[in-house]
């Protein structure tokens, strides 16, 4: 198959990435390459036949149509994103341009390329969102695929507006569509301002490891490599029009996280040790959701998937890589606004 990626120099998009071209497929990589983007990501597959690299932006209606006339794809999977809520807390404006008016022009030229080519019926743009649409739970309960949106940040509002765009793309004009809405990931090439990757070099530079509030916040945990192999997954076996949640069955108070991510810096980092003498509580995200947990029924009956990685396996893997590749974070802490703290309104 032939997908177009977008976002694939990010987090998310370079595993599909890396995955994709392991299964034989062949990928064109649309990115704009902002702050978040790191070509590195993609390093191990990108001397392959079957890999192209797109630097455009989401924003230009114009360049996406002319990819869609020269690449043709097969599919899409749409993950280029404003991603972080810190972030949109600062400058919602390009969470809007990028997420939703971003989404939009790739809703257009996708549907201008099904037209083009006689609608056929195994095309699909898979539309990549978040369980963050969901708003937040209390002490108990989980999302499922039919929990209403109640977005409380400028970056879930941006993207359940998205969300919205593709369905209305698929009930109005008939667009093959799939949805899926996971938990927060982790994993090795995130991005240093999330975080995991904020906890492991704070814990290995020796210093104050921060934590938003009282570090009450629960959040289901996916390994990012369990992730990738879901979505391509649901790209080739989910059905038309159909939203799945994927989720990492980890639920993880955050300040128990950041104690299991000392646990690992003690074992593999004896002399920095007890790492968690470093953890500083600092004030709270405004508006910060309390709990998210995903119902992944819908998910394990239809397709069969489950994460594979737990918690403490994907957590050591994910210290040993950092401790492993300070050639690929530490250009990185250098980028505008990493290292400070954002978000506090
Ligand atoms: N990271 C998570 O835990 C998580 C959880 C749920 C959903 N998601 C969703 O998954 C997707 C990928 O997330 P991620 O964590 O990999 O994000 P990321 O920030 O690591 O990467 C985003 C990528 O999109 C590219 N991009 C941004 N704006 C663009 C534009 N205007 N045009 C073209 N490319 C642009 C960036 O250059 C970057 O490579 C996003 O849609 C995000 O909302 C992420």
């Amino acid at each position: 198959m032939k997908i177009l990626i977008t976002g694939g120099a990010g987090f998310i998009g370079s595993a599909v990435v890396r995955s994709a071209v392991r299964r034989g497929h062949q990928v064109v990589n649309l990115d704009a390459l902002t702050y978040a983007a790191n070509l590195a990501n993609v390093a191990a597959v990108s001397s392959s036949d079957l890999y192209y690299l797109e630097q455009a932006d989401i924003r230009d209606r114009d360049v996406l149509e002319q990819i869609f006339r020269s690449y043709c794809p097969d599919a899409v999977m749409h993950l280029a994103a404003e991603s972080h809520v810190d972030r949109s807390i600062d400058g919602p404006d390009n969470f809007i341009q990028t997420n939703i008016i971003g989404s939009f022009n790739m809703l257009e030229a996708a549907r201008a390329h099904w037209l083009r080519e006689g609608r056929p019926e195994g095309f699909r743009f898979h539309h990549v969102s978040t369980d963050e649409v969901f708003g937040s739970l209390g002490e108990t309960g989980q999302f499922n695929e039919e929990t209403p949106y109640n977005p409380r940040s400028p970056y879930s509002a941006s993207k359940a507006g998205s969300n919205h765009l593709v369905r209305a793309w698929h009930e109005t004009y008939g667009l093959p569509v799939v949805l899926t809405n996971c938990s927060n990931n982790y994993g090795p090439y995130h991005f240093p301002e999330k975080l995991v990757p904020v906890v492991i070099l704070k814990a290995l530079a020796g210093e104050p490891i921060p934590v938003y509030g009282d570090g009450g916040n629960v959040r289901d945990w996916l390994y990012v490599e369990d992730h990738a192999d879901a979505l391509l997954l649901v790209l080739e076996k989910g059905r038309n029009g159909r939203s799945y949640n994927i989720g990492g069955q980890n639920e993880v108070k955050n300040i128990d996280l950041v104690r299991m991510i000392c646990e690992h810096m003690d074992t593999l980092r004896p002399e920095g040790a007890p790492h968690d003498r470093l953890i500083s509580f600092v004030p709270d995200r405004p508006g910060h959701d309390r709990r998210y947990a995903i119902d992944p029924r819908r998910i394990r009956d239809e397709l069969g998937w489950r994460p594979s990685v737990t918690i403490e396996e994907g957590l050591r893997r994910t210290v040993e890589w950092y401790l492993a590749n300070s050639d690929w974070w530490q250009p990185l802490l250098s980028r505008e606004g990493v290292g400070r703290r954002l978000g506090t309104a």
